[in-house]
């Protein structure tokens, strides 16, 4: 039987990896500070990576090590800890790692952020970039995984579900969005890249993404969904910004609206994953779950990104007027 050891596994993405190695027939043990469940049928380790000892009930040897952290000082840890009993270690990074999000079609050997040094500011990015020289230390036994936007029901971010939530209350009256031109929307289904990074075979640098598709061609697919009937109505980016709507993510934005010169970011090349037999679920399918799942969860409960309903609508009346 697989031994599988999950450093986290309690949370959305590390859940979904300790369900797959699960479904597989595998041993599963997650080490988390047990804030949330760890998935049925895994074994929960209680510990935090903060404290040293973090590591010491985990002391056997495991078929297979895979690492969610973003704090480069967990992965620093952790390797030093079990490295020398793992046969085969899951890095899960970030495309946030390179240096440059202007390029399209750039490839795993785009240069990457400087890494974040000791007492530095935690910084997102420079954080998986130096979590990622930790584990270069295990050669050739190590696969670092750089996903793409992950989206799918439970995502806590909120972000892509943003969208099916927009159409599908606003029924048949108007909905805001972004100038789709220039933009692309590049995406991964969670449990498409749960199933990627529970493979033992694998090891090298690869991002995790799926195809890029033209941004109006998403909205579109959302719209469909969502049986929505009203108008849309484009705003550009200068009166978006001069309204404070953010892109991306946060309080009043709107989400998978990039500034222009990002648009790398959503273009990156999926071609290694692809090639390792990394699968893509079609965006309308990973929609259709997603807007199920949203309305599961309120179309209207408080939400990480997007616009409120009234934020939308103050922000249509000042456009029309
Ligand atoms: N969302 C995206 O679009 C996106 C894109 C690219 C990459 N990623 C990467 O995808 C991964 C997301 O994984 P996830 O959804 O499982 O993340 P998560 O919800 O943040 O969970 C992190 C896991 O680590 C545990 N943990 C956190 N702090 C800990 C500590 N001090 N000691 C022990 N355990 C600790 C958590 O459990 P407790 O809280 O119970 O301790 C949880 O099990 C991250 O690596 C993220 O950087 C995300």
């Amino acid at each position: 039987m697989t031994d599988v050891l999950i450093l986290g596994g309690t949370g959305w993405l590390s859940g979904r990896i300790a369900r797959r190695w699960l479904d597989d027939g595998a041993r599963v043990t997650c080490l988390a500070r047990g804030e949330r469940p760890a998935p049925d049928g895994a074994v929960l380790v209680r510990g935090d990576r903060d404290d040293t000892g973090a590591y010491d009930r985990l002391d056997r040897d495991w078929d297979e090590v895979v690492d969610v952290s973003s704090r480069a000082w967990h992965v620093r840890d952790a390797v030093a800890a079990l490295g020398d009993r793992a046969a085969h270690w899951t890095y899960i990074s970030s495309m946030s790692v390179y240096a440059d999000a202007d390029v399209h079609g750039a490839d795993e050997s785009a240069p990457l952020d400087p890494p974040a040094q000791d007492g530095d500011e935690y910084e997102y990015a420079a954080q998986k970039v130096a979590a990622e020289g930790f584990v270069h230390a295990l050669d050739d036994r190590v696969h670092i995984i750089r996903p793409g936007l992950i989206v799918g029901p439970g995502d806590p971010s909120d972000r892509f579900g943003y969208w099916a939530a927009a159409f599908d209350r606003a029924g048949t009256e108007p909905v805001l969005v972004p100038s789709g031109d220039g933009r692309f929307v590049q995406v991964i289904d969670v449990d498409d890249l749960a199933s990627f990074a529970a493979n033992t075979e694998l090891t090298g640098i690869r991002n995790a993404i799926g195809d890029p598709r033209p941004f109006d061609d998403v909205l579109a697919a959302f719209r469909t969904a969502a049986a929505h009937t009203g108008p849309t109505v484009v705003a550009d980016d200068e009166w978006l910004e001069a309204h404070g709507v953010q892109p991306w993510m946060g309080e009043k934005s709107l989400p998978l609206w990039l500034p222009i010169e990002w648009s790398g970011f959503m273009t990156r090349s999926n071609a290694a994953f692809r090639a390792a037999g990394g699968t893509q679920t079609a965006v309308e399918s990973i929609i259709t779950r997603v807007l199920e799942d949203e309305r599961a969860r309120g179309l209207d409960r408080p939400r990480r990104a997007g616009l409120t309903r009234s934020e939308e609508r103050e922000l249509l009346e000042e456009l029309a007027s």
